[in-house]
């Protein structure tokens, strides 16, 4: 194969604890899914490779710990990130209202050149679970304040839309770069 560019993009997850986000990672790198609930303490990262378009990217994502008394750690990775990930838990009304939170210290701490611009992808996940709360025009009101964001609603544990949350992560990743 010749004339592909290779290229390494870094990601990263913000959100509440519990709401899915190394149960994503795991999925979409893996496709493993653990019911069992294990607290991310600091962050660490799993890389993928994947082709989109004319690229060979290697996906670096970095896995943060929701539960604030681990954040500090966390927080030193969020620069240089190409994209950021913001998930909450359709069954939660806190985890999506954290949103604002988590997109405002995403942007303070990596303090992104055009944070205007800079790409998020929202991820409302856990749809498999029949007691859903945040609606999906909730969401596309919030989004519809960013510039540049996508959203997808997920199930870590059924597998649904992840990898096209993902691709569409390194899309709009290599939009900007
Ligand atoms: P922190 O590391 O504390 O920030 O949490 P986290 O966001 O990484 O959450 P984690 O992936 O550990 O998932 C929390 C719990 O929710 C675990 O028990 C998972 O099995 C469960 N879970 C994650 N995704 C889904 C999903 O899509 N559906 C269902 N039913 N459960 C899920
Ligand atoms: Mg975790």
């Amino acid at each position: 194969m010749t004339g592909r560019k290779k290229v390494l993009l870094k990601f990263i997850l913000l959100g509440d604890s519990g709401v899915g986000k190394t149960s994503l990672m795991s999925q979409f790198v893996s496709q493993k899914f653990f019911i069992d609930y294990k607290a991310t303490i600091g962050a660490n990262f799993l890389t993928k490779e994947v082709q989109i378009d004319n690229y060979l990217v290697t996906m670096q994502i970095w896995d943060t710990a929701g539960q604030e008394r681990f954040q500090s750690l966390s927080i030193s990775y969020y620069r240089g990130a190409d994209c950021c990930i913001l998930v909450y838990d359709v069954t939660s009304t806190s985890s999506f209202a954290a949103l604002n939170h988590w997109r405002d210290e995403f942007l303070i701490q990596a303090a992104p050149r055009d944070p205007d611009n800079f790409p998020f992808v929202v991820i409302g996940n856990k749809v498999d679970l029949n007691d859903r709360v945040v609606q999906t025009r909730q969401v596309q009101s919030w989004c519809s304040d960013i510039l540049n964001v996508s959203y997808f609603e997920t199930s870590a544990k059924r597998g649904n839309n992840i990898e096209k949350a993902f691709e569409t992560a390194v899309h709009n990743a290599l939009a900007r770069s």
